[in-house]
């Protein structure tokens, strides 16, 4: 067979629309409207093209340092990956066993699944959060003796729930397997996990970030996690020796160091989430609170989720709606600029 059996009935990630028109109003793949950080330019203009002869650093050590540094810790307990889709996938195959599974929240980040496919083994969702209507409780006894890894998104993506540490550590302490926990929108929120993650006594806990929503860096594909050395040393001996590209590892470590263009661009996002979180609720919109750039949120009743889209979409506005039962009922709409919140109100006013 040409093709092994699971990946011919693998239903591939589908990753949000990409239009080439500039006129569009993007708020479908909780991109930052915001451009990266000016240093970014100039190490881009400054950039020898003589290092692209050469093969990058296999290490990114600047860059694992200045992370290390930024949280407490060593670089031997960082590693960077291509996107923090990279680091998922490492994750996947470094510590799943093919008669085990992976978990997730049900509702979560579609890409989890998956990746259990891709990997040949199961997937468990747990269901929680407002958005199907369970209990949130992830405290309670673990879905699945055979779950080996929880990929566990906080915020959650889409529904930007945030658990508070205490919450996520209990989780932790219970479940014998390695916990992600996927930061990706953290920047966004009241809090965030990295001091489990450094932590002396933490054994199963990996704390991931990305570049590409809070440094608005989605294009340069960086992410990284921190966590205990040797689950960091494992991701080490399976990734691709060179999986940060030169330019990526200057362009990143640019974008890092700036703090404060990083969280002047985030506090002005969070200010543009909460003014449009009001004005849906304003007008009859079920608003799940959001900790992170993007909102998941429900038409008024009578009006239809998947309508809203295609009338969204008719007017050159593009967000995201997610078909079934868990979420099929709501759109999930990226935190642009104030402009662009306007230009989407503006649309949903002349809809009635
Ligand atoms: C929860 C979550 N994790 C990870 C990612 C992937 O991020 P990256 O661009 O670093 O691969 C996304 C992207 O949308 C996401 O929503």
């Amino acid at each position: 067979m040409r093709i092994a059996r699971h990946i011919q009935s693998l239903e591939g990630y589908v990753p949000g629309e990409q239009p080439k028109s500039k006129s569009v109003v993007k708020l479908n793949t909780n991109e930052n409207p915001y451009p990266p950080s000016p240093k970014c330019a100039e190490v881009l203009k400054s950039f020898d093209l003589d290092n692209l002869r050469r093969y990058p650093d296999p290490n990114y050590s600047e860059l694992a340092l200045e992370i290390a540094k930024r949280f407490g810790t060593t670089p031997d307990r960082v590693f960077v990956g291509n996107g923090s889709d990279e680091v998922l996938s490492l994750c996947a195959r470094a510590f799943v066993e093919n008669d085990e599974s992976i978990g997730s929240l049900d509702p979560s980040y579609s890409l989890y699944k998956t990746l259990a496919a891709i990997r040949d083994v199961k997937w468990m969702g747990m269901r929680s959060g407002r958005a199907c209507d369970a209990e949130t409780d992830i405290r309670r006894p673990i879905i699945d003796a055979r779950t080996s890894l929880f990929l566990l998104t906080n915020p959650n993506a889409p529904t930007g729930e945030f658990r508070e540490i205490e919450d996520i550590a209990a989780f932790a302490r219970r479940f014998k397997g390695v916990v992600l926990v996927d930061e990706a929108y953290a920047d966004f929120a009241r809090g965030n996990c990295m001091s489990l993650a450094t932590a002396p006594t933490n054994r199963n806990v990996l704390v991931m970030r990305t570049f590409s929503k809070s440094y608005s860096l989605a294009g340069l594909r960086v992410g990284f996690c921190v966590g205990p050395r040797d689950l960091i040393e494992a991701l080490y001996k399976i990734k691709d020796s060179y999986n940060v590209d030169a330019v990526a590892q200057r362009v990143a470590l640019a974008a890092f160091k700036d703090r404060v263009y990083h969280r002047k661009t985030v506090a002005t996002v969070v200010k543009t989430r909460k003014a449009f979180a009001k004005a849906l609720l304003k007008r009859g919109w079920d608003v799940i609170p959001s900790e992170a750039n993007f909102v998941f949120a429900k038409p008024p009743e009578g009006t239809k989720a998947s309508d809203v889209f295609a009338y969204l979409k008719s007017q050159n506005v593009f967000v995201r709606y997610f078909p079934g039962p868990l979420t099929g009922d709501r759109l999930r709409i990226t935190i642009g600029t104030d402009e662009e919140m306007k230009k989407l109100l503006d649309a949903l006013d002349r809809m009635n």
